[in-house]
């Protein structure tokens, strides 16, 4: 059957990730969380100290830096799931912390930060038969991508599903903190000058306020389906 490339764009905390990987799972294709790229050169940049307590970032020192990071993805048998590598380090549980999460929007406004990622995500989506999830796939990273998905949800509820995660984790939080920090990423991401968040002309727009994930998944699937009969 032919192997198409599947873009799922939209807002933060609204289960993109989760969607895009059961649906990769249920394909047989490959699955790339661009987000988590974004945050492992977060995190190597709050690493190395790149990036000051009150969030200034030597942009100079990240540029020369550039080629020094290698963010790469191997599958873990265990959850079924690829799991994000920084130079060889496993850092799946650490780039989601609020730490990193309070800082990957200034990361990934950076233009030369975009290009080198943005050439790793074409070069692992080569030859179709992946689902990639982010914000530019279906405007920039693959704007011929067979089918683009943009994803929203309200603000409170994204935050919600984000606050009930962290918890989960063990992390203590704070909701009104995390919903700041939704909103705020929101701007960040929709008014930056490099590839904003937008919904591709194309794309179909899932609100998933109030879908459960098995209602979801079958929307997607048909979705899917109806391109591939
Ligand atoms: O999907 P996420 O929350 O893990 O994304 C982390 C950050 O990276 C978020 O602020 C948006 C940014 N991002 C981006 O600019 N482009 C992408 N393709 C993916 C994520």
């Amino acid at each position: 059957m032919k192997k198409i490339t599947i873009a799922i764009d939209g807002h933060s905390s609204c289960g993109k990730s989760t969607m895009a990987k059961d649906l990769a799972r249920e394909l047989g294709y490959v699955y790339v969380d661009t987000g988590a790229m974004y945050r492992a050169v977060t995190l190597f940049a709050m690493e190395a100290g790149f990036i000051s307590p009150e969030g200034a970032v030597d942009v100079e020192a990240l540029r020369k830096s550039m080629d020094r990071v290698r963010v790469t993805f191997q599958f873990n048998a265990e959850t079924g799931r690829p799991d994000t590598y920084l130079n060889g380090v496993r850092v799946e549980d650490r780039i989601r912390m609020m730490d990193v999460s309070s800082r990957v929007s200034l990361i990934a406004a950076i233009d030369f930060v975009r290009a080198a990622m943005v050439a790793q995500q074409q070069e692992m989506g080569q030859g179709g038969g992946v689902v990639m999830d982010g914000r530019d796939i279906g405007t920039t990273v693959f704007p011929h991508a067979e089918l683009k998905i943009f994803v929203t949800a309200t603000a409170e509820v994204r935050a919600q599903r984000r606050y009930d995660e962290l918890t989960a984790k063990g992390e203590v939080c704070n909701f009104e903190e995390i919903l700041r920090n939704v909103q705020e990423r929101d701007h960040i991401d929709s008014t930056r000058a490099v590839s904003p968040l937008r919904k591709a002309d194309d794309a179909i727009v899932l609100d998933n306020s109030h879908l459960t994930i098995p209602e979801q998944k079958a929307w997607l699937l048909s979705q899917v389906a109806s391109l591939l009969q």
